[in-house]
């Protein structure tokens, strides 16, 4: 079993912080969010894994290295456009040789193992199991229809979705999926999807499976979201680096990286990244910060990296 992470994407939602830091390297409660796919990965018995990359190659090959300061091999597969999920997996063929693998969206953070969907592929001897969640809009993912645990249809960001159950960016295929994707045309958003990858499967009589996870899903793409999972990750709390200098009155559910100062009046809701120098006349409120930021006000809401906009 081998893993492939999708780490192609620009990361537009988090401007300008991510023109600085690949979404996939940004910190998270002082942990790189591609930190908590390797260990997902390493728990399920995964050693080779390929990261998708795009335009952040330089980047990501600089801060990954060979992999092993994460007890990881790592292979990097340059994705030229990011056209799709689909399109993405299909540069990694060569690099999976035929092996069975995990696919793993790289802005994707769970509370709960994953291991135990792997073993549920390997004991349904399936050609694909999806993971799933149940939740209340699920208008903003793909949307799989199940028949006890097979999946029998799949449809990409539903206006008017058939089921609750969101495909929760976890996937595990065997080889059958290669012969798929040659096949596939773009959806109507311009993008090889993978949910019409499954279906295809589906369509040519594939055992396709749903794993069921019941746990905390996040997804890092958003200011609302990156937040959020900060929040979860750090149980709520404070986390301050040891050599960070903080002078604010400190509010709940906040994080500042090595080697960051911060100077303002309540600092609260907040990640200010490592090496950030941050002088606010005013509060900071539930934002994102990193490089050199001075403001004669206070900031709500804000993603900021020193003066770039
Ligand atoms: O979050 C789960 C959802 O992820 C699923 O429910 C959907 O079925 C699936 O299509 C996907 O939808 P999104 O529209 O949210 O995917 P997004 O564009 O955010 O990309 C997910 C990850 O894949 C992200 O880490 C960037 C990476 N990516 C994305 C594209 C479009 C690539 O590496 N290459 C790409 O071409």
């Amino acid at each position: 079993m081998k893993g492939v992470i999708l780490a192609a994407g620009k990361g537009t939602r988090l401007y300008p912080v991510t023109k600085v830091v690949p979404k996939p390297l940004l910190p998270i409660a002082n942990k790189m969010t591609l930190g908590y796919a390797f260990d997902q990965l390493k728990d399920c018995g995964i050693s080779e894994v390929a990261v998708v990359v795009g335009e952040n190659e330089a980047a990501m090959r600089e801060a990954l290295g060979d992999g092993s300061a994460f007890g990881l091999s790592l292979s990097f597969v340059r994705q030229p456009d990011p056209k799709g999920l689909a399109h993405a997996v299909g540069f990694a063929k060569d690099f999976v040789a035929g092996d069975d693998f995990v696919l793993y969206l790289g802005d994707a953070i769970y509370s709960e193992p994953l291991a135990p969907f792997v073993q549920q592929f390997r004991d349904r001897g399936c050609a694909n199991l999806n993971l799933v969640k149940a939740v209340e809009d699920p208008r903003r993912f793909g949307v799989a229809n199940v028949e006890g645990d097979r999946i029998i249809k799949l449809v990409e960001k539903p206006a008017e979705p058939e089921s609750n159950l969101a495909m929760a960016g976890m996937y595990v295929f065997g080889p059958q999926i290669w012969d798929v994707l040659p096949d596939l045309q773009p959806s109507a958003r311009g993008e090889y999807e993978i949910t019409d990858a499954i279906q295809t499967l589906v369509d040519r009589g594939h055992e396709v499976v749903a794993g069921v996870y019941t746990g905390d899903w996040f997804d890092t793409g958003t200011l609302p979201s990156f937040l959020e999972t900060s929040r979860f990750l750090t149980q709520n709390g404070q986390l301050v680096a040891l050599d960070a200098s903080v002078k604010a009155e400190m509010g709940e559910h906040v994080v500042v990286g090595a080697g960051a100062t911060v100077e303002c009046g309540r600092l609260v809701d907040s990640v200010v990244l490592p090496g950030a120098h941050v002088r606010v006349d005013g509060d900071v409120v539930g934002c994102l910060l990193g490089g050199e930021v001075t403001s004669p006000i206070g900031l709500d809401s804000a993603i900021m990296y020193g003066d770039l906009s």
